[in-house]
């Protein structure tokens, strides 16, 4: 079969349909501060659905009230959270789709929680509040914490946990050698809190379950670090027991530092490299909402599936629209069927 983004995706026990996924994007719609996905949140990912994406993420889900970048964002941190994520995925597999979810931590880059926590106590910037650096009992317990929520999206069905080690979160804070000052365990080796959540993540969840983790490959800006250091971390991840990387960059030391040659497909260099130094299967990201460039980035190898975000904001359908576009009757849903004849 010629390799196009109709192409079904099979990684162990984790089948998709077609090579498009919606990458996590917060939607800061929680009411009432408590973490609890409402019906924005059920309508916005079914339609996704609807429209046809194989892979859904859901967005930075975050494992503690304070590790919520705002009041409004997603937690998992009880039980309690359990049932209204389970309808969510429940809609979203009803029409096709597989769901992962993106688990995280804000660490310094929170803007609820009175003290943030990170690696050190160094602000992410001025305008953000200064955290506290946790100690290292406590670093152990937060390694806890990203398993619990792990095994909490497994109960609420999900087919795949996303690590969220991009952008500047918690693991991104501790994997920064320029944000990590530690003198204990978790400075000797930055990757090792990553590592420690992997394994815990790993060892919780059913056997065989697809887990990926984001990784920012790149950070921009002074303290950030080249392809080559986010190759290393990379590498250390996947041993730790990931199957799937998801290639971003940037978000660590700087908000204003911006890739370079930003525009069309700017991260696929990124996501290429990481791909052939480690050999596991990438998903690339970034602009890549034209239809024949995503189909272009799948052929020419550059990555394994192909992530649309603002595109999806703006055209729930963007997959069966992608799908037509690259010269593939899209398999619409029974009720929209006449609309794609
Ligand atoms: C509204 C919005 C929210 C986002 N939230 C997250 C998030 O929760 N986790 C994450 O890793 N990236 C997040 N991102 C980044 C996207 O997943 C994606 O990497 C980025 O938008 C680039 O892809 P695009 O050019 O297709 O939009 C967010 C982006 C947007 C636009």
């Amino acid at each position: 079969m010629t390799l196009s983004l109709a192409t079904p995706y099979e990684l162990g026990g984790l089948k998709l349909n077609n090579r498009i996924v919606m990458p996590p994007m917060c939607q800061y719609s929680a009411i009432g501060k408590d973490g609890m996905p409402t019906d924005w949140h059920y309508v916005h990912y079914v339609s996704r659905a609807v429209g046809g994406t194989g892979l859904i993420i859901i967005e930075m889900t975050n494992i503690e009230p304070d590790g919520r970048i705002s009041d409004q964002c997603l937690g998992l941190w009880s039980d309690e959270h359990i049932p209204a994520f389970a309808r969510m995925v429940e809609g979203m597999q009803q029409h096709g789709s597989k769901v992962s979810i993106q688990i995280a931590h804000a660490g310094r880059k929170s803007t609820c929680a009175e003290v943030p926590v990170s690696s050190s106590n160094q602000a992410f910037s001025d305008q953000y509040k200064q955290p506290r650096a946790l100690t290292t009992d406590e670093v152990k317990r937060m390694v806890e914490q990203y398993r619990d929520a792990a095994v909490r999206a497994v109960k609420a069905g999900v087919n795949s946990i996303q690590l969220h080690g991009a952008h500047g979160y918690l693991i991104h804070q501790f994997h920064s050698p320029s944000i990590n000052n530690r003198t204990d365990e978790y400075g000797d080796d930055p990757t090792r809190f990553g590592v420690e959540v992997i394994q815990a993540v790993r060892s919780a969840i059913p056997s065989g379950m697809n887990l990926q983790i984001r990784v920012s490959a790149v950070d921009y800006g002074v303290g950030g670090y080249d392809v080559n250091y986010g190759i290393e971390v990379c590498q250390k991840y996947a041993a730790a027991g990931v199957d799937l990387l998801d290639i971003s960059t940037g978000g660590g030391v700087s908000v204003n530092a911006l890739p370079p040659n930003i525009g069309p497909g700017y991260q696929l260099p990124v996501a290429r490299a990481v791909k052939q130094a480690i050999g596991l299967p990438v998903i690339a990201v970034g602009l890549l909402d034209e239809p024949k460039l995503a189909h272009a980035a799948l052929v020419n190898g550059d990555c394994d599936l192909v992530a649309v975000g603002r595109g999806m904001l703006r055209d729930p359908y963007w997959a069966l629209h992608a799908l037509q576009a690259t010269g593939t009757k899209p398999a619409a849903p029974k009720a929209y069927e006449r609309g794609y004849l």
